[in-house]
C-alpha cells in the first residue's frame, strides 16, 4: 500500500519483518508448512502487504508456507488481483454462485457443503481445469463441516468428479485457546481424537498426495497431536494469543502524537459522561485517535488503560471519543505536542500488547486488531522486499 502525506499522525504501523519471522517460527513449532491465515483483512494489519511479504519470503526460502488462507472467495480475489501467486484456501461458507470464480481466480475451496462438489466440478469442466478441493469435517465445533460419517461417502463423491482433486481434508477447533492440553475429557481432546480416527482411515484409503491440517494458532502452540501436514495459524501470525511467551513478535503498533496540552484544575472532569475528574491540579494531553479508529470506547471499563509517552505509561483518562483520547501527562512535565503516543505496541523498553487492550475491554484480541479502521494508515516497516 502507498503511504502518501498525511496531515493527522495517527497510523498503525505494521511489522512485516515479525510477521514474517512468526510464520518461519509457527513453522518450525508445528513441524510442517503453514497455510497463513491473511483473512479480515490480515486480522487488521493489511492482507496484501501481508500477503506480498509472506510471498517473497516464500520464494527466498521455500518449505515454511504453503499458502494463505482467506475466508471470503473477494479475499482471494483481492489478492490474485495484487499479483499473489501462492495458493489461497477459501475457507468459508459462502460458495454462493461463484464456482466458477473460483476455479477462474485458482483459489482452493473448503468444501463444508457437499452440495458445491457438482456446481465445482461443472465450472472446473467448463474452463477445461481440474480444481484443487480441501474438504472440512465437524468433529465438534458444531459450525461448519460435513459430518465425519459421510466423510468416506463425500471423498467418494470428489473421486467420482475428475473436474476435482482431493487436496487436503480439515477439520477446526473450538477450544484451542481455552482447554487444557491435559484434560482427555476437554472438547479439544475430543475433536483431536475424532480427526486422528478419519485421518488414519483416509490414510488407509484415498491416495497419500491428500494433506490433513486441523491446527490453528493456539492448537500449534498448546497441542502436539494437532500437529498433521499443514497448520493455519492466524491470531500467533501477528505475535498476538499466547506468542509472546513463545518468542514470537507482535507486528502491530497503533500510533499518534500529542496534538494539543492543557491544564485541567482539580475538581474539574474530563470528557463524556463525566467519568474521570481531576484529584489535583493536571496536565492532560489530546491525541487525535478515538474509538472511530478502533480503540475501543469502554477502554477503561475493567481497569487503567493506559498509553506510552516518552517511553513511559501514561493513564488513557475518561471515555474514549470518537476521534481523540486524553492522556494524564501531570508527572511528565517535558512532554509537549508532537510526542509519539502509543495505544498499541512498543516504545522504548515497554509494550502495550493486544491481549491487554482486549482484556481491559472485555473482548477478544482478534476483535482489537480487526478492529482498527480503515481511517487509520498503515505503514509498513522491515519489508525487505
Ligand atoms: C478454519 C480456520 N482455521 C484457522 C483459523 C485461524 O485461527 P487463529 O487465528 O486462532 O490461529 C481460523 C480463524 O478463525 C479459522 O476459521
Amino acid at each position: 500500500m502507498e503511504w502518501g502525506p498525511h496531515i493527522r499522525p495517527t497510523q498503525a504501523v505494521v511489522d512485516l519483518g515479525a510477521v514474517v519471522g512468526n510464520a518461519r517460527l509457527l513453522s518450525e513449532k508445528a513441524g510442517c508448512e503453514l497455510f497463513a491465515v491473511v483473512k479480515a483483512d490480515a486480522y487488521g494489519h493489511g492482507a496484501q502487504a501481508v500477503a506480498a511479504a509472506l510471498e517473497r519470503e516464500a520464494v527466498k526460502t521455500p518449505g515454511f508456507l504453503r499458502g494463505l488462507a482467506v475466508s471470503l472467495v473477494e479475499e482471494g480475489v483481492e489478492l490474485r488481483e495484487a499479483g499473489i501467486e501462492l495458493p489461497i484456501l477459501v475457507m468459508g461458507p459462502s460458495l454462493m454462485d461463484a464456482h466458477a470464480l473460483l476455479v477462474e481466480q485458482r483459489l482452493t475451496p473448503m468444501v463444508s457443503d457437499s452440495r458445491h462438489l457438482t456446481p465445482l466440478a461443472n465450472a472446473a469442466r467448463a474452463l477445461g481445469k481440474q480444481l484443487g478441493i480441501h474438504l472440512k469435517v465437524d468433529t465438534g465445533m458444531g459450525r461448519l463441516g460435513i459430518q465425519p460419517a459421510e466423510l468416506e461417502a463425500t471423498i467418494g463423491a470428489v473421486q467420482s468428479q475428475s473436474a476435482l482433486r482431493l487436496e487436503g481434508v480439515a477439520s477446526h477447533l473450538a477450544c484451542a485457546d481455552v482447554d487444557e492440553p491435559s484434560d482427555l475429557e476437554s472438547l479439544s481432546a475430543k475433536q483431536l481424537a475424532r480427526f486422528d480416527r478419519l485421518v488414519r482411515d483416509c490414510r488407509a484409503n484415498v491416495p497419500t498426495a491428500v494433506q490433513y491440517h486441523v491446527a490453528n494458532s493456539a492448537a500449534i502452540l498448546r497441542f502436539p497431536k494437532a500437529r498433521y501436514d499443514l497448520a493455519r495459524p492466524g491470531l500467533a501470525l501477528y505475535g498476538n494469543g499466547a506468542s509472546a511467551a513463545e518468542g514470537l513478535s507482535q507486528a502491530m503498533r497503533l500510533v499518534s502524537e500529542v496534538s494539543q496540552t492543557r491544564h485541567v484544575a482539580a475538581g474539574q472532569s474530563v470528557s463524556y459522561g463525566a467519568r474521570w475528574t481531576a484529584e489535583r491540579d493536571s496536565t492532560v494531553a489530546i491525541v487525535p485517535l478515538g474509538y472511530a479508529d478502533g480503540l475501543p470506547r469502554n477502554l477503561n471499563a475493567a481497569g487503567q488503560g493506559s498509553a506510552l509517552v516518552g517511553g513511559a505509561r501514561c493513564p488513557i483518562i475518561g471515555t474514549v471519543s470518537m476521534d481523540m483520547i486524553v492522556v494524564d501527562i501531570t508527572d511528565r512535565p517535558e512532554l509537549t505536542i508532537g510526542h509519539e503516543v502509543v495505544a498499541i505496541g512498543g516504545q522504548g523498553d515497554t509494550t502495550i500488547r493486544i491481549a491487554e487492550v482486549a482484556a481491559l475491554c472485555g473482548i477478544s484480541e482478534y476483535e482489537v486488531s480487526c478492529g482498527i479502521s480503515k481511517r487509520v494508515p498503515r505503514r509498513y516497516v522491515n519489508d525487505d522486499g
